[in-house]
């Protein structure tokens, strides 16, 4: 403990690292205003756990410098550091597989049917982590078109995290965590890593049609053209009320209208506050007409 420091100041006692509430709060402070996460005091030990290998890494002694640090002009590689671990990237192939089902039997027909005749497709997976939804969207694609690749049709992914970017494009995922994906498409279209037997690449065709970009969904959105279908699930669940609202109208402003909007099963969209209706288990439409 700090000298002078009074122990109900101590945010975890018996820490290998002192963290007061003030180091608690100030981080707190930092994420929400940085990522728009929101950190209540139950996730006090989760913060210090997770920002502890930080500590470690870069060698500092206390939570006192560390908040020096990543608030300081010096600090812009540790704050990116700094959030990077504050975000949970949990996330599997065909997580909540119903959304691929409707696109599959609802969205995807027609559009494909655009597409042969040489129009294009946009899809954004917003918040993709390490790139499962992505190649998910795009495995249901090949499914259903497997020229899609020699076709106008683009998936961005985008994450606020290097890592999990760095991971997406490169494409490489464990056999183990490929349970979900159907046979059939696993062997198709992905290929052996070479001198592995545990994992497998995504093929080039899918690497065509997914592209990762960092992107941090409370600043500014580089790109002009508009999309058919938003997948943002499970990210704004780490998000308050009204950043919510505000990214909620974002996608409205980039979806086509009739477009589709796949969000996560703990999520929901104010219908009324909103453009949307509700067409399905999480499954929103723009408004207008397609
Ligand atoms: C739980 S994962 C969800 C992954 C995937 N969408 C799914 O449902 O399986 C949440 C992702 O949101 C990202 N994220 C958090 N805050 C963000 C922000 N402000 N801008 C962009 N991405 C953010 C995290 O880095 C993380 O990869």
């Amino acid at each position: 403990m700090a000298t002078g420091t009074n122990p109900r100041d101590i945010a975890v006692p018996d820490g290998e690292f002192p963290f007061t509430w003030h180091d608690f709060r100030q981080i707190a402070e930092l994420v929400h205003s940085e990522a728009g996460i929101v950190l209540t005091e139950t996730k006090v030990n989760l913060v210090y756990s997770r920002l502890a290998k930080r500590l470690r890494a870069i060698g500092l002694r206390n939570f006192r410098d560390y908040c020096a640090l990543v608030q300081g002009v010096d600090g812009i590689d540790e704050r990116q550091a700094m959030i990077s671990a504050m975000t949970t990237n949990v996330t599997r192939f065909f997580r909540e597989n119903h959304h691929f089902d409707y696109l599959r039997t609802e969205v995807l027909p027609d559009l494909l049917d655009a597409a042969r005749k040489g129009g294009k497709i946009r899809i954004w997976s917003a918040g993709s982590s390490s790139g499962e939804e992505a190649y998910s969207i795009a495995l249901t694609i090949l499914g259903m078109d497997p020229n899609a690749a020699e076709r106008d049709i683009r998936i961005l992914a985008s994450d606020i995290d290097p890592e999990m970017l760095r991971r997406g494009s490169n494409g490489v995922y464990p056999v183990a965590q490929m349970g979900d994906i159907p046979l059939e498409l696993r062997r198709k279209w992905f290929k052996p890593v070479p001198g592995s037997v545990s994992e497998l690449e995504v093929g080039p065709e899918m690497h065509e049609l997914v592209r990762f970009r960092e992107l941090n969904l409370l600043r500014e959105w580089p790109m002009k053209g508009r999309f058919e279908i938003i997948f943002c699930r499970n990210v704004m669940i780490y998000f308050d009320d009204e950043t919510q609202s505000t990214v909620w109208d974002r996608f409205a402003g980039l979806l086509r209208p009739g477009g589709t909007l796949c969000i996560g099963h703990s999520e929901r969209i104010i219908l009324g506050s909103h453009p949307y209706d509700l067409v399905g288990q999480t499954i929103y439409r723009r408004h207008g007409a397609r």
